[in-house]
């Protein structure tokens, strides 16, 4: 049984998809590497706060591959501060740092000097990726039974694939239900430009998305504490403070009732 039912909503948690290193981006990269092929390395990048690097740095470690991650931060980075960061360097992943301006120019750089190693974009935002998500739905629809109580999914939404893989399942039900994709960083215009990405579609009924937090990744406010505690008191899972804290306050936020929850993963930036 994945979903967990509470008083008035139903939790599933992806932090329990694998053991520590888990959530929506070791999910998403186990779809983007059942297609890759045979591959020499992975070249990647991502914030600070990055469980995608540390999926990276994972499957890196058991398939004995190299792996370089590029940290791309305004910020002067101790990678002891930063969970994630910590333990994908223990993971023996190089990590190379740069502020925004320079980050194309080196993201080129390692290209061409690694063209070998199976480049993936940050936050794993592939197809493939998006499809795993479509898949573990399908699987989800199929085997639970709670679906008639259920008319809204939530879930955090950074580079849009988990929201978009999950919509793509929705859609493809009899009664299909929202999908809510609370944003974190970008506006609404840039989150539909990511999702038009994926397949090129260019209407997604179903599909919404909030960004009421856009422009404020990674800021923590007294709001989003006290509602991470709240969520942690009614479920014994604390939402991680940069993706899924968003999430859970806007979830709060509308009182509703028959939503279930997607919590992410993120866990271990419950330790920043
Ligand atoms: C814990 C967590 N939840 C959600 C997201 C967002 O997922 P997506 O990029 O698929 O929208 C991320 C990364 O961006 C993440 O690390």
């Amino acid at each position: 049984m994945h979903i967990k039912k509470f008083k008035n909503f139903f939790l599933l948690d992806e932090n329990l998809n694998n053991s520590y290193v888990s959530g929506n981006k070791f999910r998403k990269l186990q779809g983007i590497l059942r297609s890759a092929g045979t591959i020499e390395g992975i070249l990647s990048f991502g914030s600070p706060y990055s469980s995608h690097l540390l999926a990276c740095a994972y499957y890196g470690k058991i398939l004995e591959l190299p792996v370089t991650g590029i940290i791309i931060s305004e910020r002067e980075i101790k990678t002891i501060r930063f969970p994630y960061l910590n333990m994908t360097k223990k993971f023996g992943t190089k990590l190379i740092f740069t502020d925004m301006v320079n980050a194309f120019s080196i993201i080129e750089k390692y290209k061409k000097q690694l063209p070998q190693y199976l480049w993936i974009p940050g936050g794993g935002h592939t197809l493939e990726a998006a499809k795993e998500y479509e898949l573990f739905f399908d699987e989800l629809f199929k085997k639970e039974n709670i679906w008639s109580h259920i008319n809204k999914i939530i879930l955090p939404f950074g580079t849009g694939t988990t929201a978009y893989g999950i919509w793509m399942s929705v859609r493809k039900q009899e009664n299909p239900i929202e999908v809510i994709g609370v944003s974190v960083s970008r506006n609404k215009d840039k989150c539909i430009y990511a999702v038009k990405e994926m397949e090129g579609l260019d209407k997604f009924p179903g599909l919404t998305i909030i960004d009421q937090f856009s422009g404020r990744y990674g800021q923590r406010d007294n709001e989003s504490e006290k509602n991470r505690w709240r969520f942690f008191k009614e479920t014994k899972v604390l939402p991680d403070p940069i993706y899924n804290a968003r999430a859970v306050q806007y979830f709060y936020e509308q009182n509703y009732t028959n939503a279930l929850i997607v919590n992410t993963g993120g866990m271990l930036n419950n330790l920043l």
